[in-house]
This record gives C-alpha cells, structure tokens and sequence, in this order.
C-alpha cells in the first residue's frame, strides 16, 4: 500500500512497462467490476456498446469470414460479446480471456443457448496453447498493442500456427498517432463513490506519458481511497507501430496477402475512435 508522499515522490516519466504491463483485468475482484464495465451501454470503454458489436460483427462476418460457418478462435475476448454474436452465424467459437468474471459471463451465456459451439477458456494469451485448425484468428479492439514487441511477435507466430492453410488473422489496432496522442494528453481526474478501482469512494489520477524513443504510451491511474488517504497505482503501456512495420511483422511470422480496413465496419463511422484492421493470409 503507498502513501500520498508516495504519490508526491513518483517517478516524472516512468520507462515503458517499468510500472507493470497493464491494469488487473485477470484479478478476481477487479474482474467482477471491470464486467460491468463491459456490459455498460453508457461507454465504450472495455467493449463497444450494443449497437456498434452488432455492426462490427455483421462486417466481420460477411468480409472476413466470407457468410461461412467457420471455425475461429477469439484472442483475449473479454465476456465473448463478439463471439456469440457470431456463433449464432453458426459458427464453431474458441475464446481465450485471463479475466475470471468475464470467462464465467461468457460460459454463463452460452450455456443457456446449448446450440452455440462455444468453449472459453481462463488463460493468459501469452502462455496459452491456441490449438490448431482454426480457418480464423482475432485479436480485437487495440489489444495487440499492449504487449510488448517480442510478446506480440509471439502471439502473432501462435496464431498463424493456430491456422489452417488459407485461414485468415484478423487484427485491430491501435495506430502510432493514436498512441502518441493519447500519450501526450494531459493529466486528469474524477472521484466516484464506487467504480473500476474501488468499491468505497475515491479518487482517480491518470497521467499519460509518451516515450518517442522506445514509441510506446504508458498510462498510469493513482487511486487516494477517500477513507483511509491509502494510495494505490497501476500501469499499463502500449507499444506504437507503424503501420509498415505491423505488415512487415505480419510477414515475418509468414503471412501473405496482408489488407488494411479503416475499422471494423469497414469504413470510418465514429472518426477518431475507430480502429483500423488488418486481415492477413496463412
Ligand atoms: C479492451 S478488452 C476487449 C474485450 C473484447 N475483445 C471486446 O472487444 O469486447 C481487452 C481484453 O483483453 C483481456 N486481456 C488482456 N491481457 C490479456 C492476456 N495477457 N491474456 C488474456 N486476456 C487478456 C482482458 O481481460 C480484456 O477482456
């Protein structure tokens, strides 16, 4: 537990990744709060609102999985928003999540739907086995971009040994000048009563650094529990590629065929908050 003068004496520009790789999402408690998050329709922080899944999944469905029942895997797919959705296109459906709550939402969920070929399993991408066969890999909505390089260059060489010959990897990113911008964003703050940090009421610091040289954001959240002044931090960093260097990436592991979309409804809907895409070949 820190102090405030803990807070006072922090680090100015933390190194990337110095302050830990991300926010708890696979911490039990952290996990039941952060699922309501997701299920949120007020924001579109953990995962997109309702009425944007239903149009991403309608893209990925005709555009990526060519209309077919195929089978694919969903790397770190939260409580499997966009998997049900696209098992009920009867497709066969593999989901890896380390989140505890989210793994046992989507288990929960499916499990009322006994047609749906659904298994989710609670494991770390970067340590999981993805199995083989699949015809596709996705891995959405920026979180490629939380690993660090030598990370993601692994889980990008599991996921095309995960696929069949002609099976198809499915990315969205976060570009190097929505990383950098988010980096060089000023600090801000909010106190709630109870929220994603605390169930008691607190503060919430967020400072955002960018680090040019090593092209990786870092943000950090100091929360002060309004109770007792105790201070708690986390961190998590993105790392920035151009987007040269994510096909040549891409390539390097042995994809071909590499196409880029602005998002994944295939055209630029929301401005600044799409991501763009990249569909490559095995
Ligand atoms: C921004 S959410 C997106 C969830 C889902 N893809 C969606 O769009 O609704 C990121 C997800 O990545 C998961 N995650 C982060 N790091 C992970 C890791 N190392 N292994 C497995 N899952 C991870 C989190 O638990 C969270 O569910």
């Amino acid at each position: 537990m820190k102090t405030l003068s803990d807070l006072v004496n922090r680090v100015q520009n933390p190194e990337p990744w110095s302050e830990g790789d991300n926010i708890p999402w696979n911490d039990p408690e952290f996990s039941e709060r952060m699922l309501a998050e997701h299920l949120s329709q007020e924001h579109d922080l953990a995962s997109r609102k309702t009425e944007t899944i239903d149009r991403h999944v309608e893209w990925i469905f005709s555009e990526v999985f060519d209309s077919q029942s195929v089978r694919f895997l969903d790397l770190a797919c939260g409580p499997g928003l966009y998997a049900r959705r696209l098992a009920e296109k009867k497709c066969e459906c593999v989901g890896i999540d380390f989140s505890p709550a989210s793994i046992r939402h989507a288990q929960d969920v499916t499990a009322a739907e006994p047609d749906l070929g659904c298994t989710f399993h609670q494991e770390d991408v970067r340590n999981a086995d993805f199995g083989e066969g699949f015809d596709i890999v996705m891995m959405i909505y920026g979180q490629f971009n939380v690993f660090q390089r030598d990370q993601g260059l692994e889980i990008l060489k599991k996921a095309h040994a995960a696929l069949r010959p002609g099976g198809k990897l499915l990315l969205e990113y976060q570009t190097l000048e929505q990383i950098q911008k988010g980096g060089e964003s000023g600090p801000s703050w909010y106190s709630a009563q109870s929220g994603l940090f605390s169930e008691s009421p607190h503060l919430v610091l967020q400072e955002n650094f960018w680090d040019a040289e090593a092209k990786a954001s870092t943000i950090r959240f100091s929360t002060i529990d309004a109770q007792t002044g105790s201070v708690n931090s986390y961190a998590l960093s993105n790392e920035a590629y151009t987007e040269s260097e994510l096909v040549e990436a891409a390539r390097a592991v042995g994809f071909k065929n590499v196409q880029r979309f602005p998002s994944l409804s295939g055209t630029v809907v929301s401005g600044d908050a799409d991501l763009p895409a990249f569909v490559a070949h095995k």
